[in-house]
């Protein structure tokens, strides 16, 4: 899946930092999202949440009825274009009826053909990003799926907020969090906190949460952006920078790499 912060790109600068015996531990993202890390690495046992339900119901379809997910895309990816993508959202947000492997594929195809990937919904709910406009955006990918059902059989999947690992998390779990970033700039604080609505005071809460599963014996490590209000929540801690490449400014020209945060335990 697309999803907006995916660390796709910086899985090779990632791995190096992750903890000496990681193979043997359970892995744990309460953040998961579009789960690159998950999924590069597919670890034997795994502990995956998130606060959007319709992600969660999505995995769990791929896990328990992969195939019927991927014949439902089949059908979806042969009929595309913008007029189609809009009934498809419209059923989509009506469809308290659909099966579980429908809605899963309609919620793939929305996401694979919608504007940036992107991931909103109103008020009520309902899913209401535009259509995007790819030439020919790549809507089913059959090995993919099936490899990620393959890596999501054992995994353990709720749809839950990053407190609640304070009940689940237990010593010696490696813990990724990888949450929505403190905005860069003032222009981006404005934007982005009506995008997540992730505040200071979660980034706070997030911090307490890390020192507690510090003391429960956990190995954590924790991505966020380069900014001093980060730094300063989690300076009792080792911290390394990555180079992203991300888009920040909507000038093409201005475009670069951000520095990240690695934040870690061990
Ligand atoms: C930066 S994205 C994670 C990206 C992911 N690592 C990837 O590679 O695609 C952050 C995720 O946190 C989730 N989220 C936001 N607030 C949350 C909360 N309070 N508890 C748990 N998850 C939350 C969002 O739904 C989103 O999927």
């Amino acid at each position: 899946m697309k999803w907006a912060g995916g660390k796709g790109r910086l899985l090779s600068q990632l791995r190096p930092l992750l903890p000496p015996g990681v193979a043997c531990m359970r892995h744990v993202e309460p953040f998961v999202g579009g789960g690159a890390l998950f999924f590069a690495r597919a670890p034997e046992r795994a502990l995956l949440t998130d606060i959007n339900p319709a992600l969660v119901a999505t995995y769990a379809a791929i896990r328990n009825d992969v195939q019927n997910v991927i014949q439902g895309l089949r059908g979806l990816a042969g009929h595309h274009s913008k007029e189609s993508y809009y009934q498809v959202r419209e059923r989509y947000n009506e469809g308290h009826r659909l099966s579980a492997s429908t809605r899963a594929a309609m919620f793939i195809y929305l996401n694979k053909t919608c504007f940036n990937g992107l991931h909103r919904v109103n008020r009520k709910g309902e899913f209401n990003v535009p259509v995007g406009s790819y030439k020919n955006p790549r809507i089913l990918n059959e090995n993919g799926l099936y490899a990620a059902s393959y890596a999501l059989q054992a995994v353990h999947l709720a749809c839950v907020g990053f407190e609640s690992l304070l009940e689940s998390a237990k010593p010696g779990d490696f813990v990724y969090f990888d949450p929505p970033y403190e905005p860069v700039s003032e222009t981006a604080r404005f934007t982005s906190y009506a995008r997540n609505g992730f505040t200071r005071e979660d980034q706070t809460r997030l911090r307490d949460v890390y020192h507690a599963l510090d003391r429960r014996g956990c190995k954590l490590m924790l991505s966020n952006s380069d900014v001093p209000f980060i730094r300063e929540l989690y300076q009792d801690f080792r911290t390394d920078t990555v180079a992203a490449p991300r888009a920040i400014n909507c000038n093409a020209k201005k475009r670069g790499k951000v520095s990240e945060v690695v934040v870690r335990n061990y």
